[in-house]
Formats: structure tokens, sequence, C-alpha cells
């Protein structure tokens, strides 16, 4: 079997690890992966960085793509894709998340017949101003397979209309649906005992009394919208006065690229001298969950970041108006604070207050690429 993977931003790298390396221990004699990089990514520590640490095949293509606007984004890489897919012509094409990488992989996919396997699909926010939830209703509405990580994404799917029981001979009319668990979590328990190990983040940033929140912001609504983006700032603000925990934020480059002009100068100089802010470039993936372990809270708008924070048990605030990852709040083990930054801090104190929060599996049992690949072969 061969299959065509496409992965572009920071969290697809990190998934398709998973899978690439189920591949290599596994399935190596069955299937074959070629790893198309759009280049929606392409800083080093964006990009390359996760491709030696995780031990990922470098990509067969790089279409270097780069930044632009949606439409132009995507249409360049639909183009690529679309060319990439004529010539190798795949038994699947493999798609992660929500991104524009893979709304072009998925209109490539679908045009030219090849199937697309969707990973990471059902999740809703029920938000379409958000460029992912876009994304990801019509990449679900053109794949044949669709592994969902969480039996929310079930839900959201069957009352799309979904048969969510269909059985094959599945096509894009009659689309198998599954329910696999996640498939970060498969990377955070394989990587989870060498993080710190290997790294040295915790110690470099020598943080007083070793408390601190762990924070990360790029969603564009957070980054583009200056209200939103004062009201985080000032409420970091707030959580580090008087002795409160320390906050390191590794910032993604479309918030770091923003900060200056969109924070009130006042604000932004005050942030720059906080000794307890830890604004820091973005982290390897073994020094991301290697700070993750080490904080005493998460507080992020971030997919990814969300769930690595209850597979570690730690409380979590969402700077977002809602999450697809309900079964967090359900739990009790995350607030939904918005960009409100009253709400961000009583939130933080709350839950740094209570000890009693329980994290109940919710994700799978760490072998979402397996049950993948399997399915694949199978089908
Ligand atoms: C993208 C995804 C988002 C995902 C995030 C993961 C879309 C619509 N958005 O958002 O779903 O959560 O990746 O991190 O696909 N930039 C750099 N260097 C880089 C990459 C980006 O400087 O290597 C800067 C550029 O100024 C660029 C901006 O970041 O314009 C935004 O990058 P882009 O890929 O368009 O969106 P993200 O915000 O990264
Ligand atoms: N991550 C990382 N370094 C960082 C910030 C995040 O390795 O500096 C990892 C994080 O552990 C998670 C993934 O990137 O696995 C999440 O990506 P991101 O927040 O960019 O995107 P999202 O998940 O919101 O789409």
């Amino acid at each position: 079997m061969k299959i065509v993977t496409v992965v572009g931003a920071r969290p697809q790298i990190i998934k398709a690890a998973a899978l690439s390396r189920a591949i290599k221990s596994n399935f190596s004699n069955r299937i074959e992966e070629i790893i198309v990089h759009t280049g929606q990514h392409y800083d080093a520590n964006m990009s390359d960085v996760f491709f030696g640490e995780l031990g990922i095949p470098q990509p067969n293509i790089n279409l270097g793509i780069g930044s632009a606007g949606h439409g132009k984004q995507t249409a360049m890489m639909l183009q690529g894709i679309e060319s990439i897919l004529l010539e190798k012509n795949p038994d699947f094409i493999v798609l992660y998340g929500d991104t524009n990488s893979t709304l072009a992989g998925a209109m490539a996919g679908a045009k030219l017949h090849i199937p697309i396997v969707h990973i990471e699909a059902g999740l809703r926010s029920f938000n379409k101003s958000m460029p992912e939830e876009i994304n990801r209703i019509m990449c679900d509405h053109a794949s044949t397979l669709l592994f969902v990580p969480t039996l929310a994404g079930i839900r959201n799917l069957e009352k799309e209309g979904f048969n969510v029981k269909a059985e094959a001979p599945f096509s894009i009319d009659n689309p198998g649906i599954f329910h696999c668990g996640d498939i970060m979590f498969d990377n955070l328990l394989h990587f989870s005992q060498t993080a710190e190990e290997k790294t040295t983040v915790i110690s470099d940033l020598a943080i007083n009394d070793k408390r601190f929140i762990l924070c990360t912001i790029h969603r564009d609504n957070n980054t583009d919208i200056p209200e939103r983006l004062n009201a985080i700032f000032s409420a970091l603000n707030c959580l580090t006065a008087e002795n409160g925990p320390e906050v390191v934020l590794p910032l993604h480059p479309r918030t770091s690229k923003l900060l200056e002009t969109r924070l009130k100068p006042l604000l932004f100089q005050s942030i720059m001298n906080n000794k307890s802010i830890h604004l820091i470039p973005p982290v390897s993936y073994l020094e991301m969950i290697a700070l993750e372990k080490n904080a005493s809270l998460i507080l992020t708008d971030s997919g990814g970041v969300q769930k690595e924070a209850y597979f570690f048990h730690k409380p979590l605030v969402v700077a977002r108006p809602e999450t697809e990852w309900t079964e967090i709040i359900d739990n009790g083990a995350g607030i939904i604070a918005d960009a409100d930054e009253e709400k961000i801090v009583s939130s933080v104190t709350e839950l740094l207050g209570n000890k009693g929060l329980s994290f109940p599996e919710v994700f799978g049992d760490g072998h979402a690429a397996e049950f993948i690949c399997n399915k694949m072969l199978s089908i």
C-alpha cells in the first residue's frame, strides 16, 4: 500500500511522527509512506527540529509554500499536492487536523478520487469564524476513512448526518468512521520518559520555587484582535504579581511578530520588564513536554497543548471562547476563560487551589497509530 502523508504546520509534523514510527516498527514491508511538507511552517524551530528529534524521515518533497493569505496559501498548496498525487498515484492521502495544509490536501485528493484518510476527524468548535472549523468540516466531508479521537467527535459526525456505523466497502459517499483514540497520546507515551533526561530547558529557566504556569498563545483571534491580546497579557502580569507563580511562554512566531505593535505600549514595557514572565522562542517537542510535565498549570489557546495538559494531569485554562476537547471541561480538569482578564485570573486561582482534580481516560490507549495502519491495510 502506498500513502502520501501531507504535513505543513508544527502540530501535523508531531502527529505524523506517531504514524511514521508505527509504519517503521510494524508495517514497513506493507506500507510505503511518501511525506509531503507544504512548507506552511518553515522556521527551523517550527519544522526541522521535529524531524530530527522525533525521528521522522525527512519529507520526500517540500513544496516550500510558506506564509500567505488563506486563499493564496491554500491555492498554491492545492496545485503542488495535485501534481504529486498525479505522479505518485497513492492508495490513500493521509491528512491531519485542520490547517490550510489539511484543506489543500482534501481538495486535491477528492477531485482526483484518491481516498482521503483524515486523522483527528470529527472535532468541532461550532464556531465557523475559526479558519480551522471550515478546514476540518470540509476535510471530513471529503474523506473516505475518518479516524476520530474522542466519542464527542463521533457524536458530532452523527449530528452532521454521517452514518457512524457504515460498513465496507468505504468510499467518499460511504465513509468509514472509527473511534481510535488520540495519536498525540501515542507520542506522549513514547517520549515522556526521555523528555526530561534529554533536555535542560527546566534548569536553564532557573524558576524560583519551581512553580510556573506554562502558556502558549497563537490563535488568530487572540493575536489579531488587540483587546484580546491585551487582556491575556494583562492577566499574565496580574498572575505573576505578589509572589504568584512564574510564567513560561514559548512564543509562536505569529504572536512574537505582533506583540510589540498590538500590546498597549505600557503593557508591552511591563511584560518585557517582568522577570517572572519568561518569553522564549518556540521550543522543541521534547522541551515542550518537559515543560508540560513540570508546570503547575497550563494556560493555552492551542488544541494540542490542551490535550497534553490533560495527558499529564495538569489543570488547564483555555484562552478561547470554546474548545473542541469538551471532555476536559466536562471532567472539571479545565476551565474556559476566553480572553477575559478577570476570568483567566480567577480560573487559574480556582484550579491551583483544587487538589481533587480527576483525569479519567478519554483519549484512548496510546495505540492509535497501529489501529489506523491496520484499518488502512484491511480495507
Ligand atoms: C497554523 C494553523 C493553525 C494551527 C497552527 C499551529 C491554519 C489556518 N492555521 O496557524 O490551525 O493551530 O498553525 O501552530 O492553517 N510564521 C513564521 N514562521 C513560520 C510559520 C509562521 O514566522 O515558520 C508566521 C508568519 O508571519 C505567518 C504567521 O506566522 O504569517 C501565521 O502562520 P500560518 O501558518 O499562516 O498560521 P498559524 O497561525 O501558524
Ligand atoms: N509545541 C512545541 N513547541 C512549542 C509549542 C508547542 O513542540 O514551543 C508542540 C506541543 O507540544 C503540541 C503541538 O506543538 O504537541 C501543538 O502545536 P500548536 O500549539 O502550534 O498547534 P495546535 O495544536 O493548536 O494546532
